[in-house]
């Protein structure tokens, strides 16, 4: 029996919505097809927007969307993007696909998807092909409400109020994609984009995401914390790389695909001690807006589309990210899950007007009740297990509510064993109430075109409350949520 305790008098800091966020870019059929139809589709859609895919993510809780990128992010001009369609700039995208890039969904768009689906716009702006003014004139565009170039222009494109925008990303992977530059250039590249990124309004100021660290790159973060004292928000790229596909994986590279999801923690640690250094009353946010698995392309579909199907060890990996998001959300201000929609770890697939929902979809349902909660106290104790011992069997995280309930959402990470859990709430004497629910199915367990329903959540039943919480027996990969009430 493994021990569960959880602490209400041990508060730790808010959960943001944000950590609960998607990243949707012009990559395969993520924004076209996923996302836009178009007015004239036969697909059911409301100003191109197809409506199963907004209804689902606004069951889902979605509260923020980065766009447009992504590497497409440094090589899009959103000028080309404004506008009547027909006089809207092709383009190749040349990192995904070298397919034609009509444009036909930009900056208005991306705000009418955000309306529909209720979240706030993230917008990445584009420092690796791009200018300083082309960047400040996107922001005075979308933001200005006065009269300039920019603010009439928008007008000019149908749009009389500014939009409220929130999140702006100055570059992404500006080590990589987005310019090959070093830490030390790019700093320099930030600070002199950022003075440019104007707050027209003091009530509604920017929250600037400077490019961050791949994965474990420290002195990526050593730098940036030295140099770019204005950033709000310092983004980190943090995927689960398997090479196998999806669904064709063995036991042995289940485990293994948790154990690299697992080092997200260690990576966010040693971020963050860095970051305590310079920043102790934690203002500035890790942003971990690129996450989640990276298989390898499903067999038949175009390699730059980077199309995957999803399983419970997606929905594994899932659960294990989002507790360990909330664990360290002290630091940890938003993350957003690469890709909302037909793009590696996305929440939904599409084929023409059939749309499923990925086991993926249903943990971030699951986990929405700790959305704007306080992160408490609390630690479960497991086997570890995998092939050399180096996973979990369980992991836990546990928020409070405004109405004073605990929200509990609990992994167990074995592709074989039950395990049996006691929880004790700390000052408790009496439990009302407790509803529960579970995702769980084989590793390999998914859902398809034609069986959409092989893996969804359902009532969980199998617990017994007591005195101070309750036994429960949580099944072979599975992700339970608790939500108790004293
Ligand atoms: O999500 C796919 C790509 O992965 C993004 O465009 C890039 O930022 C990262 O390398």
């Amino acid at each position: 029996m493994e021990k569960y305790l959880i602490n209400p008098n041990q508060k730790i800091s808010k959960i943001r919505k944000e950590i609960y966020g998607n990243f949707s870019e012009h990559l395969g059929r993520c924004i076209y097809e996923g996302m836009y139809v178009g007015e004239q589709s036969k697909i059911q859609n409301i100003n191109g927007m197809r409506c199963d895919v907004v209804n689902a993510l606004k069951e889902m809780g979605l509260p923020v969307l980065r766009w447009p990128g992504g590497c497409f992010a440094d090589e899009y001009h959103w000028m080309d993007g404004i506008g009547p369609k027909e006089n809207r700039k092709k383009m190749i995208n040349t990192h995904w696909g070298g397919v034609i890039e009509d444009n036909s969904f930009g900056t208005h768009e991306f705000f009418e998807l955000c309306r529909q689906i209720g979240c706030e716009p993230y917008i990445c702006g584009n420092v690796g092909s791009g200018t300083v003014q082309e960047m400040s004139d996107w922001v005075q565009y979308i933001t200005f409400e006065g009269i300039s170039p920019m603010s009439e222009l928008r007008k000019r494109n149908g749009r009389e109020e500014p939009w409220k925008l929130k999140y702006f990303g100055i570059g992404n992977e500006n080590w990589g994609c987005g310019g090959n530059m070093n830490a030390e250039f790019y700093a320099d590249q930030f600070n002199r984009y950022n003075v440019y990124v104007r707050n027209y309004y003091p009530d509604r100021p920017i929250y600037r995401i400077a490019g961050g660290p791949n994965r474990d790159d420290y002195h990526w973060t050593e730098v940036l914390m030295q140099k770019c004292r204005s950033m709000n928000g310092l983004s980190l790229h943090c995927y689960t790389g398997t090479g196998n596909t999806a669904l064709e994986f063995n036991e042995e590279q289940y485990y293994s695909t948790l154990k690299d999801c697992m080092l997200i923690d260690e990576i966010i640690t040693r971020h963050s001690e860095i970051m305590n250094r310079y920043d102790p009353q934690k203002r500035i946010g890790l942003i971990v807006d690129e996450w989640g698995t990276w298989h390898r392309v499903e067999v038949g579909t175009n390699p730059g589309f980077l199309y995957q199907q999803s399983s419970m060890r997606d929905a594994i990996v899932a659960g294990l990210s989002l507790n360990i998001f909330n664990k360290h959300s002290d630091r940890v201000h938003m993350a957003n899950i690469a890709q909302t929609i037909n793009v590696l770890q996305s929440v939904a697939l599409t084929d023409g007007e059939k749309m499923i929902l990925t086991p993926t979809y249903y943990v971030f349902k699951m986990f929405k009740d700790h959305q704007e909660n306080t992160l408490l106290g609390s630690y479960i104790t497991s086997e570890k297990i995998g092939q050399n011992g180096n996973v979990p069997s369980l992991l836990e995280s546990a928020s409070l509510n405004e109405n004073g309930d605990i929200v509990s959402t609990i992994v167990n990470t074995s592709a074989t064993d039950s395990s049996e859990i006691h929880c004790q709430i700390a000052d408790t004497n009496a439990i009302c109430d407790i509803k529960s629910e579970i995702l769980t199915g084989s590793i390999h367990a998914h859902n398809t075109f034609t069986e959409t329903d092989n893996v969804k959540t359902v009532e969980f039943t199998d617990f017994t409350k007591i005195t101070e919480g309750f036994k429960a027996k949580l099944p072979p990969c599975s992700v339970v949520k608790f939500i108790i009430k004293r």
